[in-house]
């Protein structure tokens, strides 16, 4: 058998990354560049993925930063246009864009829901429909939703984001079979609890306070107990997964979830 140099794995592919400036978003982005993909780092918050392309640029890879609230079919449109302009067709997609209000069913208001849901719901919905027409010129695509512990078995909490994490999984589906003959690919990546602003923080799309934040020992040690591999996932254990998802690795797998929690959903 002879030997040849390891190719990089994402050469010649072209990615929109939503939620690009978060953590999980912003390790996505950092990993595909280094493996030759351009990459578009698209957020609502324009900053934190201004400074995602600059390292991916200081690096000596390719990337843009795109302005874009998922949720406005508009800016979607323009992000690839954007990112055509920028690199050609676009052949990856991330959805990570993700909101959640940890309260109750009866504390959770009509506007938390909504957001929760036209975050993260609907806001991969028009992803997808913007970005099928780029892929079908690229010729090929892979579309990578994520998923959560919640969309295999949401826990008493946010009614909004269970409702979200398990319609992502129809969504995953529906998209995977619609454009299988496209030639693209759909699959959704659940993670289980990630050491992330997301449940550490207290930012407007997820707020926390110490109730709820892993900043609390108590909170911290419950989610590190319900994984039976013995620690949270980092952002980085979540990109590798995106990251095989994404290659011909993966080549016959679409529709399909692919679970990276340490073994919490068991
Ligand atoms: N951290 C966890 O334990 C965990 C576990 C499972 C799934 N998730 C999911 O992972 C995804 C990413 O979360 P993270 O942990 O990296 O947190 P994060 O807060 O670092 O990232 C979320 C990103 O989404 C962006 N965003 C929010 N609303 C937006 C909008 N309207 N338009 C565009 N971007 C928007 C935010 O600016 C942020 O950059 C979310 O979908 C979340 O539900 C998180």
């Amino acid at each position: 058998m002879a030997m040849t140099e390891p190719r990089a794995r994402l050469a010649g592919k072209v990615a929109i990354i939503t939620g690009g400036g978060g953590a999980m978003g912003g390790a996505q982005a950092k990993l595909f560049a280094s493996e030759g993909a351009a990459v578009c780092v698209a957020d609502n918050w324009p900053e934190p993925a201004r400074e995602v392309a600059d390292v991916i640029a200081n690096a000596g890879g390719r990337a843009i930063a795109v302005e874009l609230d998922v949720r406005d079919a508009a800016a979607w449109s323009a992000a690839v246009a954007q990112t055509e302009l920028a690199f050609g067709p676009v052949s990856l997609l991330c959805n990570n864009a993700g909101a959640n209000f940890r309260v109750g069913f009866e504390e959770q208001t009509e506007e938390q829901f909504r957001l929760i849901m036209e975050v993260g719901l609907n806001g991969a919905f028009l992803g997808i429909k913007a970005v099928v027409p780029s892929m079908r010129k690229a010729g090929t695509g892979v579309i990578l939703n994520m998923g959560s512990l919640a969309a295999i078995k949401p826990g008493g909490g946010s009614p909004g984001y269970a409702a979200q994490k398990m319609a992502m999984v129809g969504l995953t589906r529906s998209a995977a079979q619609s454009f299988a003959r496209d030639n693209i690919r759909c699959v959704i990546i659940s993670p289980g609890h990630v050491d992330t602003p997301f449940i550490r923080g207290n930012n407007e799309h997820s707020p926390n306070d110490w109730a709820t934040s892993i900043d609390n020992p108590e909170n911290f040690e419950r989610r590190l107990k319900a994984t039976p591999l013995g620690r949270l996932q980092q952002p980085e254990d979540i990109a590798n997964a995106f990251m095989f998802a994404a290659t011909d690795d993966a080549a016959m797998i679409t529709g399909s979830m692919i679970t990276v929690d340490g073994g919490a959903a068991m």
